[in-house]
């Protein structure tokens, strides 16, 4: 076995791989790029793969929820490639040529599949009788392997590149790709990232993100977003929300 084989292969075992994860490096917290983004990825592509394992093909309205879940999923990863592609990507490069790479060739596999993914949607929602519930088993377990695929490599972008991005860049420059990431985003497609960032995260998290947004954004902006995440939250949630929010 080579070592970049054993690389490979120990890189998706069970704990994360990387030493300057902030779990195994407590001596200062550093900022982390990914960790809210696919916080929300990760919740989306589970209920997507969950809702199409339980889908009843019998029922129009069962299917078109299912499928539904399954496009806003597909179209959040394909923002998701091209705000890494356009933003991060570009800024390991100029840090060290060649950083980018390896996640590079993961995204065009990426939109590969997407592409694969959405046409078996497509067929899902045409093909009617016997002929729709083999279509949704299919998808079903496209749809399954890529989220696998995706879970392993959220999981090099958070260790590989966040090492490379804490050796080579500062808090505030990661700060700065956020907010170029950020303004990049139409206020219509935030909405649908925040609502499924926002309730995936840790406590904490939330209450810096909504903390900052309120300090930047007009109140009703601001009372959109809550109104909008409050059925996504647990009761327990929305409690700690808003004894954090004052
Ligand atoms: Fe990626």
């Amino acid at each position: 076995m080579t070592a970049n084989a054993v690389r490979k292969t120990t890189h998706h075992a069970s704990q994360p791989a990387n030493d300057s994860h902030p779990a195994t490096a407590p001596e200062r917290e550093r900022r982390e790029i990914y960790s809210s983004v696919h916080k929300g990825l990760r919740s989306c592509m589970s209920q997507a793969l969950v809702g199409l394992g339980q889908v009843d093909a019998s029922s129009d309205e069962s299917v078109d929820g299912a499928l539904a879940a399954v496009t806003e999923l597909l179209q959040l990863c394909r923002e998701h490639l091209d705000h890494e592609n356009r933003f991060l990507h570009t800024a390991m490069e100029q840090a060290v040529p060649g950083s980018a790479a390896r996640c590079a060739a993961d995204h065009q596999h990426h939109l590969k599949t997407i592409a694969e993914l959405e046409a078996r949607l497509s067929a899902a929602q045409a093909d009617g009788g016997p002929t729709r519930e083999r279509a949704l088993k299919v998808l079903y377990r496209l749809l399954a392997i890529f989220v696998a695929e995706n879970f392993q490599h959220m999981e090099v972008e958070e260790s590989e590149n966040t090492s490379l991005l804490w050796a080579h860049c500062s808090d505030d420059d990661i700060r700065a790709i956020e907010h170029a990431i950020h303004a990049h985003i139409k206020p219509e497609r935030m909405m649908v990232w925040l609502r499924w960032m926002l309730p995936a995260v840790s406590r904490q998290q939330r209450a810096e993100m909504l903390k900052g947004m309120r300090a930047g954004m007009p109140p009703e902006a601001f009372a959109a977003v809550l109104d909008m995440i409050q059925p996504h939250l647990s009761q327990s949630a929305r409690h700690a929300l808003v004894e954090d929010l004052g």
